[in-house]
């Protein structure tokens, strides 16, 4: 039983018990590392705020007691406990409401949640499960309204464990799979302030669900192409559904990009003999295997692998909707590529070009960003349609100092037919293989990659990498064994007042490493001041003074690290560099996702993932019951809002 519950429940442990699928040697050269120790020892005297001298042995977790000397931050609010509780919690002064939890109703159509009573037709007007991306839209486009818009939520994947009375994976019925199919996707529902208290408005005209039932287009190079067509799509170009949408971004002219992440997991089965001699190694490469994750092949023939072997060539994807129109469909944009897409943050270039910085988060994969080729209109907003269809792809490439964009562009450099591309079709649905080909950097798991409106420098959160040797170590990925992941900032030519993002070479530096101080395999570096210590930045935001706010995800290692998943900021300049302060903490064995300030920095959005989804842990016997503590009701992923007691802004 538990051997099956692990092969079915990465979900804990998200990727960790995955090697990485990355075969390419694209490895780091020794001599770089006595190269970047001189380096990391400049950065310090020109920062004078790391931590390893000025603050080696002084932070502390909750046992601790010694402090370093005070840091400058501009974050003024009192730290919670630094400790794994049932419930969360949040600073002193502020308020940490549930807006929305699993099976809430969504649409107008949904039945109240009985979770002894569930039903994939119920499922798919309440709200889903395991949310993650969480994106606020004013009302009215384009108005700036922090009181009153549209939340926009992905719903990863499912925890059927912790959703289902006496589930096991070799019994899992039918109804499960639907429901659980129903349970991905992303919600819309219409959200307003009222007396300093948001509330959803009940029956609105904008909430909507999306599923892995939806129907969407597929737009860009590999439209239409015949790796995409299937028995029911002849196309190529209508898909149905969106899955394991993990992070995504904005676009400046308000739709929602959702990204399909760990997309491998949704398809079972062998490949026929003939295709296997084809696509198995892509297959191979994404990690899509004849045991699936999820068993819902066994009753969805599309995602049987000997019935449609070119299903899963339409995942992996990027998904544009508009959420201002619940009839909108969405389009999956090929020319993002296709891999494990954590996120997908746009901003406007100084040029008007859209620029979407987007990780591939596994072990050893890949940074990518985007360059459209027009410019960005938010006046029409269907004038923007073409933005993510035509542009160019790059993949990073980093050396000591220096960050190198690489086109992954078909014909150019390797990517021709010597090396089996026919098209840009094919490279972008063999990103990765391209990537590999082109001498891309191999990265310790890149999630969120975003852009600080106010310094125009770039964060890329990159979680943890434990199987990264010693000689794999380079300038970027400083780590072996990297257990706590770091955060890289990347600086592009003229930033902050002429910031050129679609630039083909930045600079970047160590921003900080996670991990506790005091363990000698950590050798974390804080600014000094620090008295948490934080492991495995996922998700990011900016708050309006620029400030980052880092949402950690220790997967299986929360229970070992002793600390709890939450929402942790820091200054990116001044004294108060990369001084971390505890903000908020997730309930138990719950990761945290989704962090999304309103324009006026008076709200933050999160997102508690999976809470008491630990080792065990079970829908009759939960780790925790959050967030309604109630005996007859399982722990429920939810949105939580967080606002200031006082009405000011988050963090002041
Ligand atoms: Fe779904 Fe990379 O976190
Ligand atoms: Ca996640
Ligand atoms: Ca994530
Ligand atoms: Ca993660």
């Amino acid at each position: 039983m538990d051997s099956l519950k692990d092969r079915y429940t990465p979900v804990v442990v998200e990727n960790e018990d995955d090697l990485g699928t990355n075969p390419s040697s694209n490895t780091p050269m020794l001599e770089l590392i006595e190269r970047r120790l001189e380096r990391r020892s400049m950065m310090k005297g020109f920062f004078a705020m790391t931590a390893l001298g000025a603050f080696g042995g002084t932070i502390t977790n909750r046992s601790g007691l010694a402090m370093a000397a005070e840091g400058e931050t501009s974050l003024t609010f009192t730290q919670p406990d630094h400790v794994i509780l049932d419930d969360h919690q949040v600073a002193p002064g502020y308020r940490a409401d549930v807006l929305i939890r699993w099976g809430d109703r969504v649409t107008a159509k949904a039945p109240e949640f009985d979770p002894q009573a569930q039903s994939p037709e119920a499922q798919a007007e309440q709200f889903g499960y395991n949310n993650d991306f969480v994106a606020y839209y004013p009302l009215p486009y384009g108005s700036g309204n922090s009181e009153h818009g549209l939340l926009h939520v992905n719903h990863e994947y499912t925890s059927p464990e912790l959703m289902f009375p006496g589930w096991t994976f070799e019994e899992q019925t039918e109804a499960q799979s639907l429901i659980e199919m129903m349970a991905h996707g992303g919600s819309v529902i219409e959200v307003i302030k009222e007396n300093g208290q948001w509330r959803i408005v009940d029956d609105s005209d904008f909430a909507r669900r999306i599923t892995v039932d939806t129907e969407m287009e597929v737009t860009g190079p590999a439209a239409g192409h015949d790796r995409l067509k299937t028995n029911y799509d002849p196309t190529g170009t209508r898909v149905l559904g969106t899955v394991n949408n993990c992070a995504g971004g904005k676009t400046p002219w308000g739709t929602v990009l959702m990204a399909e992440e760990n997309f491998h997991g949704y398809v079972g089965g062998e490949l026929p003999a003939d295709v296997a001699a084809v696509e198995g190694p892509v297959h191979e490469r994404y990690g899509i295997k004849a045991d699936a994750r999820y068993p819902w092949w066994k009753v969805v023939d599309r995602l049987d692998r000997s019935k449609e072997p070119n299903e899963i060539n339409r995942f992996g994807w990027m998904v544009e909707y508009d959420p201002y129109d619940p009839a909108s469909m969405p389009k999956k944009r090929t020319a993002l590529g296709r891999f494990k897409h954590e996120g997908a943050t746009c901003i406007v270039n100084g040029d008007g070009r859209l620029v979407v910085y987007s990780g591939d988060d596994e072990r050893f994969d890949y940074l990518y960003k985007y360059v459209s080729n027009g410019t960005v209109n938010v006046e029409d907003r269907a004038a923007n349609d073409a933005l993510l269809d035509e542009g160019t792809l790059y993949v990073a490439q980093f050396d000591e100092d220096k960050l190198t964009w690489l086109p992954v562009v078909f014909g150019e450099g390797p990517l021709t037919e010597a090396n089996g591309f026919t098209s840009q079709a094919d490279v972008l649905l063999e990103t990765r293989r391209a990537a590999d080909l082109l001498g891309a950097t191999p990265m310790d798991r890149p999630e969120d990659v975003e852009p600080n409106p106010v310094n125009g420098r770039v964060y890329m959160m990159l979680t943890n990498n434990t199987r990264r040797t010693e000689e794999q170590v380079d300038a970027v990925n400083p780590r072996a064994e990297n257990r706590h992941g770091h955060i890289v900032e990347m600086v592009p030519p003229g930033a902050p007042d002429a910031t050129d993002h679609a630039a083909t070479e930045f600079t970047w530096n160590i921003f900080l490493k996670g991990g506790n101080p005091a363990e000698a395999e950590s050798g974390a570096e804080y600014g000094a001041g620090t008295t948490v210590w934080l492991s495995s930045p996922d998700n990011c935001a900016f708050d309006p003074k620029g400030r980052l706010w880092i949402s950690t995800d220790q997967g299986s290692s929360q229970a070992r690290n002793d600390i709890p998943d939450g929402m942790y900021a820091c200054d990116v300049d001044g004294s108060g560099r990369a001084m971390v302060k505890f903000f908020y903490g997730c309930p138990r064995d719950a990761e945290m996702c989704g962090p999304e300030f309103t324009p006026d920095g008076r709200t933050l959005f999160i997102a508690p993932q999976h809470p008491g989804e630990g080792a065990d842990s079970t829908f009759e016997s939960p780790s925790t019951r959050w967030p309604d503590f109630a005996d007859n009701m399982p722990p429920r992923p939810a949105i939580v809002v967080i606002t200031k007691e006082d009405g000011g802004e988050i963090g002041a």
